[in-house]
């Protein structure tokens, strides 16, 4: 039997919570599909700080460098947000991770169920059937991490600096993962930049140019990053697969997000070199594109849905486990489909039944 070892990182606000009905999934799988896991259970985020002192302990990276896989929550709250930058929940420990493990590569699918249509924002007609966007997100370099970051005091004058700095062989490693993508799916790659300003973006779009031509199958486009904003609304069904900037990832995840229904659909993974899903394990970090939510934590009616599909790609790229991870993502549609609704997705038509964080997860782990 194949035993996986998992970090497990609930972190912060609804973050514990939407855990615990992952972990009910994870557990209906393994019976099913016969594997087993060990999960080291780690503080992260706030929560770290407040048990250890600081947001990323060592037992907590040294039981990530030892698993598999690590299964995130979401940090961060405004508990934490007096401290300095570089000691709370994000840059102390979210950040970190990330970099440390070169999980460069972020996977973010907006699929839009035809069941969901009447939980998005967007007009009915524009969405008609549901629709299934890739947003490929660069995870290690851009504004987030490039140097100078100051905020401080120069020439007698309180500034605040970032640094946008991308080197040529991290948009190729990028564009890579998203032309591969693209070929598993509808073949149609959008590179979305600021190639009319900015310098970094020029060099993106002549980087992913040159990649492209390894890849002749997969049209290519490109797309400034406001005109995509703009598209995303007036015609989601345009996009198939999306690769773009950290920063500009963050933004234009959320946007989809939020047109597939809510925030707490959108699971993600982060992955390095090696991606997975061809037969090559990954190691990754999984977690719901969603934040902590603190406002609504502990109150029993997040959508853990977000983490439990986090889970089914956490078993399809580092477990190759993809049997497992398609019955937890059939198990999602046809609790959708019967009419169970968390408050987020809920638009109080007839044919829904609204339920809790937890209902929501053992309906789930119980269609599994
Ligand atoms: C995300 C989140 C993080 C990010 C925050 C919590 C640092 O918004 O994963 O999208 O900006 O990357
Ligand atoms: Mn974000």
């Amino acid at each position: 039997m194949n035993t996986y070892q998992l970090a497990v990182l609930p972190g912060d606000g609804i973050g514990p919570e939407v855990m615990t009905q992952a972990l009910k999934a994870l557990s209906a799988v393994e019976s099913k599909f016969g594997f087993s896991t060990k999960l080291t259970e780690c503080y992260v985020g706030g929560a770290a700080i407040d048990n250890c002192g600081k947001a990323l302990p060592a037992e907590t990276l040294a039981a990530c460098s030892a698993a598999d896989a690590i299964l995130f929550g979401s940090v961060g709250g405004p508990k934490w947000d007096h401290l300095p930058a570089d000691e709370r929940p994000e840059r102390g420990a979210l950040l970190p991770l990330r970099k440390h493990f070169s999980l460069f590569a972020n996977l973010r699918p907006g699929i839009c169920m035809a069941e969901l249509v009447e939980a998005s924002p967007l007009k009915n007609k524009i969405i008609e059937g549901g629709f299934d966007i890739l947003c490929v997100r660069e995870l290690t370099g851009g504004m987030y991490f490039g140097e100078p970051k100051f905020y401080g005091e120069q020439d007698g004058e309180i500034v605040g600096i970032d640094t946008l700095f991308y080197r040529k062989s991290e948009v190729e490693r990028i564009a890579r993962v998203a032309f591969e993508s693209a070929r598993g799916r509808d073949k149609r790659l959008c590179s979305v930049d600021k190639a009319n300003v900015l310098s970094s973006s020029m060099m993106w779009r002549d980087t992913v140019e040159e990649i492209a031509k390894d890849y002749p199958d997969v049209e290519l486009s490109h797309m400034y990053v406001d005109n995509a904003a703009m598209q995303l609304v007036r015609n989601p069904q345009y996009f198939d697969v999306m690769v773009t900037e950290n920063t500009f990832g963050d933004i234009l995840s959320d946007e989809m997000a939020i047109i597939c229904g809510s925030l707490g659909m959108l699971p993600s993974a982060s992955l390095g070199e090696g991606k997975g899903g061809d037969g090559k394990k990954a190691f990754g970090m999984y977690e719901p594109s969603g934040g902590s939510a603190p406002d609504i934590a502990g109150l029993d009616i997040a959508n853990p849905i977000a983490q439990i599909l986090s889970l089914s790609m956490l078993l399809r790229y580092s477990c190759l486990e993809a049997e497992a991870a398609d019955a937890i993502d059939l198990a999602v549609r046809r609790v959708i489909a019967s009419g169970l609704r968390t408050r987020d997705l809920s638009n109080g038509s007839c044919g829904e039944k609204l339920v809790s964080c937890s209902e929501m997860g053992d309906a789930i782990a119980a269609a599994i």
